[in-house]
């Protein structure tokens, strides 16, 4: 008897313009499907496909979009060395549920001529935004295109990049946007790094060292479980933590409230624990959320 062989799902199509995007869409709510959108610049790992996973469950028509968004990189940032791996996202899309790849020629988010930003208010200023001045500008603008173009009913986002969420969840908000916005729980390797696309670009010491912004975090979260009050010793804790681990720089270590990113002067219920650093080229974010003792 021949070996059974599992198929493989079909490749989801790949839209690149905008008015492909928008056909597909209407067809698919013509049909009497909601549309859940997963916005990415692709190479996508194990926490990109959580969030499409995610936004398969409900049964409704999967949105994933693909496209490495200039506005949000500074100028002495990564945009060009970004990996852009559109074959391999695409079956790992089709894995995940995907129905749609919208993966936007340049001049569909940005035509000639483009000159409207849209400019987020004081949650983007401290932690990535104090290190990254125009970043959270480039992610609303761009956020905003692709809402406009693909009109999702829920948009899904991980809580790796918590203060992108909290941005763009009050950018729908001001704008009165009618889109919920979901966010989906970070996802580690096996030994506790954080994913990012941007691992594919450490070495292999320098994938060893990067742990230890992991082992901060966690320094910072069994301190205050054990109901450490000061927050100044903590953070100098995690600061000992990166520095013992060899040659990096950090961007920033904060213990914020997960909702204002205001510092918590003294941690009560729920707090975040984030911290932003550079090993070598790569810059690595990671947080955590964590559960303080109430007064
Ligand atoms: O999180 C990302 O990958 C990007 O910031 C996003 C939301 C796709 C906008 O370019």
């Amino acid at each position: 008897m021949a070996a059974m062989t599992k198929e493989e799902p079909t490749a989801p199509p790949v839209a690149t313009r905008e008015g492909e995007a928008r056909s597909a869409v209407a067809e698919a709510r013509k049909a009497g499907r909601s549309i859940a959108f997963v916005p990415t610049m692709g190479a996508l790992h194990a926490g990109h496909t959580s969030l499409i996973e995610a936004a398969d469950k409900g049964g409704a028509f999967v949105v994933v979009s693909i496209y490495v968004n200039p506005t949000q990189f500074g100028p002495m940032e990564d945009f060009n060395e970004y990996p852009r791996t559109l074959d391999a996202d695409r079956e790992a899309s089709a894995r995940a549920g995907a129905d749609l790849i919208f993966a936007p020629a340049h001049d569909e988010m940005y035509p000639p001529g483009d000159q409207t930003r849209v400019r987020p208010g004081p949650l983007s200023e401290p932690m990535c935004g104090a290190f990254r001045p125009d970043h959270f500008e480039g992610v609303c603008t761009v956020v905003a295109k692709l809402f406009n173009i693909v009109h999702p009913d829920v948009a899904y986002f991980g809580q790796k990049d918590a203060q992108q969420a909290v941005v763009l969840r009050r950018m729908v908000r001001d704008l009165c946007m009618p889109i919920q916005i979901e966010v989906c729980p970070l996802v580690r390797e096996e030994d506790g790094l954080a994913m990012s696309s941007r691992n594919a670009k450490l070495t292999a010491a320098q994938r060893k060292q990067a742990l230890c912004l992991y082992k901060a975090l966690c320094t910072a979260r069994d301190r205050l479980m054990a109901g450490e009050q000061t927050i100044g010793g903590i953070i100098a804790a995690m600061r000992d933590t990166i520095m013992e681990s060899g040659p990096a720089e950090i961007d920033y270590l904060s213990i914020v409230d997960p909702e204002t990113l205001e510092p918590a002067r003294k941690p009560a219920g729920l707090v975040m624990v984030a911290g932003a650093i550079r090993i070598g080229e790569t810059r690595l974010i990671d947080n955590m959320l964590v559960e303080t003792i109430r007064d």
